[in-house]
């Protein structure tokens, strides 16, 4: 299958209408979100929904997102609206926070893996909205990496794992959050199965308590249920080791300091990524800085496309664990799943 690629910014008109058309035909088309690029497909046709498992190599027992553009939306995909999506909707949509709530007749089982739920986010980008608006439809949409990936938050990311595989990508240059949308069940107390851009403090302004869900730090215990299927697969790997330090910024450096130095005299290619803080502590090394601790957005915007650098590049990643705490709480459910939970404490 040959890819159609077009500039959503220089073909914005023939690019979104021709993508439109594409997904009511039932084609698949990768667009960008301003969290991560999205492989879309008509939400309300299993049968085109069944070609993105296939393009990404997904587990069929993972449910997608449905993408629309306009907050009415949810009437038709939903059994009905509870008042905390409500407030919520009015305080965050457009914007990285997806909701779960009880599925309509309408939904097909494809979209939900079987579940009687499901989930909905009006994305914050342009070209998202426009997309979804030329097709008339949701739009069901996971992100646009090959499973197991780190997720794309550039076009090009999207053309290594997809090209071949998919009728179209618009490229809307980089994605600003750069981590998936926070995920929010309204079903039972609302609970925070994947946290993201919009955090559990925001999120708690608005509605009261919301709960996160033990598995966002650490593995699936054995025999435990997941709340998200999401939970149970392996994630954002990059073709190489990672390694998390933890402690305050000067204990995690020496740490790394430390680990390099043996895995570098065993013949290791090492990369470390650093933070503005600790950017003197890894002088004479191979370090590529990818923001500020004080900052978690800028390291969440940073994480992904950084893993993808150095995957296949070097042995092994190192890398700080910041206070899991407002967008910290994002970025550590993403850097340790990519480590597979390999973290040094001291
Ligand atoms: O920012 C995002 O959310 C991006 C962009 C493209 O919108 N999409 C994305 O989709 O990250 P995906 O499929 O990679 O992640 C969706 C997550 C998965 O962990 C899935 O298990 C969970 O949401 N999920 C979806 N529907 C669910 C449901 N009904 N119940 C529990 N978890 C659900
Ligand atoms: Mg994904």
């Amino acid at each position: 299958m040959k890819t159609e690629i077009f500039n959503a910014k220089t073909q914005k008109e023939n690019g979104t209408q021709y993508a439109g058309r594409v997904i009511r035909s039932g084609g698949l088309v990768a667009f960008p979100t301003e969290t991560v690029y999205g492989l879309g497909a008509n939400g309300l046709d299993g049968e085109a929904v069944k070609r993105i498992f296939e393009a990404k190599g997904r587990p069929s027992d993972n449910p997608l997102i449905l993408h629309v553009a306009k907050k009415s939306d949810v009437k038709e995909l939903w059994n009905h609206v509870p008042d905390d999506a409500k407030r919520l909707m009015d305080a965050f949509w457009p914007g990285p926070l997806t909701l779960i709530f009880v599925k309509s007749d309408k939904v097909p089982d494809e979209v939900t893996a079987g579940l009687d739920t499901v989930a909905v986010r009006m994305p914050e980008h342009k070209t998202a909205l426009a997309l979804i608006r030329a097709a008339g439809v949701p739009i069901a949409a996971p992100s646009a990496n090959i499973s197991g990936r780190p997720s794309p938050t550039e076009a090009e990311h999207v053309i290594a794992d997809m090209d071949g595989r998919i009728d179209v990508i618009l490229d809307g240059g980089p994605c600003r959050v750069g981590v998936e949308s926070t995920v929010l069940t309204l079903v039972g107390r609302p609970t925070i199965l994947r946290p993201g851009g919009i955090t559990r403090e925001m999120l708690e302004q608005v509605i009261g308590p919301v709960e996160v869900s033990p598995a966002v730090l650490r593995p699936l215990k054995e025999g435990e249920v997941a709340e998200s299927p999401g939970m149970k697969h392996r994630h954002y790997a990059p073709d190489c080791r990672v390694v998390v330090a933890e402690g305050s910024w000067r204990k995690a450096a020496s740490i790394i300091c430390r680990e390099y130095e043996i895995a570098e005299a065993m013949g290791e290619r090492c990369i470390v990524l650093g933070t503005e803080q600790t950017r003197s502590c890894y002088h004479g090394m191979n370090c590529d800085i990818i923001g500020d601790r004080e900052t978690p957005s800028s390291l969440c915007a940073e994480l992904f496309s950084a893993l993808r650098r150095w995957s296949g590049k070097v042995d092994v990643i190192f890398a700080e664990a910041i206070p899991a705490k407002d967008q910290g709480l994002a970025y550590m459910n993403r850097l340790l799943r990519a480590s597979g939970f390999t973290v040094l404490t001291d």
